[in-house]
């Protein structure tokens, strides 16, 4: 059976998505807010267009289902409209279910409210004075954060990001000019891990665990970015994890799918991804997203097993089985402009060859005259498996050397 299917996006997640749409029989339309050249070849037809933009999702009516890769459509209510509008099933979450990503505070007081674990100390504030009554409180280690989204750039932490009271009083000047609400949370220590799900709004089937790096330079030095790289084990699990790590993970996401049906009335179909931290108090939720990983996406759908539009279509009719995965680690590499985050030299061209032999994903690129392009953001990434960590990290490094530009890589993912 072959089904025309919708995607939304154009990074490299949306790439190994849309790899995975093909390589299941499906037959690809996309829109894309800049022409993914990996995503253009591989669909029947695409359209470029802002992704908020949904009179122009009109032109796919006759698509079978739709899913849609990142945030910000979703938070603008895509998924609504897809229904809605276009009666396309969609196998993403609508945009009140999607508040679990989009607002910080809405994430945090679900969990209170409904007396579930992972919360650190935390206080919603919407003054400067608020600010300072919890660092009263709380003292200078904490995290700031703003209520919405902010592509994962937005979080500041104390030690990483500002290390006294002026800097972070500086910090909450700013973003009361932007926008009215903040929250102050203790400081979690510890190591962090990427639980991604599929759920039908009653099922919810783990993927493999992924542990993501996000600063900029090796040794977890640099910038936050949108990440620079990630790896999975064959065990599916990560050494640093228990099991009882993983159940008290997954016991928190079950109920919130539980608890968002009887809040919205709407089920949650797609995928839950949480960003969790292991303390030596136990499991803390860092925060949810309500679609893939980027890059974790890419760590487990290489390894997916169970046809990937079968597992879609069995969400959106509340249906979902078990998803295999096959027991390899896996390896992901971004290659990304030099001076990324802070000043990346765009417009460059990038040499790809061989690209047929290995696992390549095109991130922000665009193409010109037959030649591909870096922009101001994440431009390729390199996948590898292998039935240890080591071989899924050398055969990422044996094939990095095929692509050729000014671009740098963390030469460190893997290593700790
Ligand atoms: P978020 O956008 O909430 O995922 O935050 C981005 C990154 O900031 C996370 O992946 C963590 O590394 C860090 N972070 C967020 N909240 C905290 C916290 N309460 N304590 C320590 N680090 C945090
Ligand atoms: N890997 C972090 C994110 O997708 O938000």
């Amino acid at each position: 059976m072959s089904y025309k299917v919708l995607l939304v996006g154009n990074g490299a997640r949306e790439h190994a998505i849309a790899k995975k749409i093909v390589e299941d029989n499906g037959i690809l339309f996309s829109y894309m807010s800049k022409e993914n050249p990996g995503i253009a070849d591989l669909s029947q037809k695409f359209l470029i267009g802002n992704l908020n933009d949904f009179k122009k999702l009109d032109h796919f009516k006759l698509v079978d289902y739709a899913i849609v890769g990142p945030e910000q459509p979703l938070t603008e209510g895509i998924a609504d409209y897809l229904e809605e509008k276009l009666d396309i099933p969609t196998c993403s979450p609508r945009k009140v279910v999607s508040q679990i990503e989009s607002s910080k505070i809405y994430a945090r007081k679900l969990l209170d409210e409904n007396n579930l674990p992972g919360n650190p100390k935390y206080r919603i504030c919407s003054s400067l004075d608020d600010f300072k009554n919890a660092i009263k409180d709380f003292g200078i280690e904490v995290a700031i954060k703003p209520d919405g989204l902010t592509g994962g750039k937005g979080v500041r932490v104390y030690g990483d990001h500002f290390s006294n009271y002026d800097q972070a009083k500086d910090y909450v000047e700013i973003l009361q000019k932007q926008q009215s609400q903040f929250i102050i949370e203790e400081k979690l220590m510890g190591k962090e891990f990427s639980l991604q799900t599929y759920t039908d709004g009653k099922t919810l089937i783990p993927m493999p665990l992924v542990k993501d790096y996000k600063r900029a330079f090796d040794g977890d030095k640099g910038a936050n970015t949108g990440s620079m790289g990630s790896y999975s084990l064959p065990s599916h699990s990560l050494s640093y994890l228990s099991s009882a790590d993983t159940v008290s993970a997954l016991k928190i996401m079950k109920k919130v799918v539980e608890i968002i049906h009887k809040k919205t009335s709407f089920s949650y179909i797609g995928v839950l991804y949480g960003q969790f931290m292991k303390t030596d108090n136990g499991i803390y939720l860092v925060e949810f997203n309500a679609r893939f990983g980027d890059p974790e996406a890419l760590n487990v759908l290489r390894i997916q097993e169970t046809g990937f539009n079968s597992v879609c279509l069995s969400m959106i009719d509340h249906n979902l089985k078990n998803v295999a995965f096959s027991p390899l680690a896996t390896s992901c590499v971004y290659l990304v402009p030099e001076g990324y985050p802070t000043k990346p030299l765009e417009n460059q061209i990038i040499e790809v060859k061989d690209s047929q032999n290995y696992d390549l994903y095109y991130a922000s690129v665009y193409r010109r005259d037959n030649q591909i392009l870096t922009t101001k953001s994440r431009a390729i990434a390199v996948v590898g498996t292998g039935t240890t960590l080591q071989d899924a990290r050398e055969s990422v490094m044996a094939n990095i050397p095929k692509i050729k530009g000014k671009l740098f890589y963390r030469k460190d993912i893997g290593l700790f």
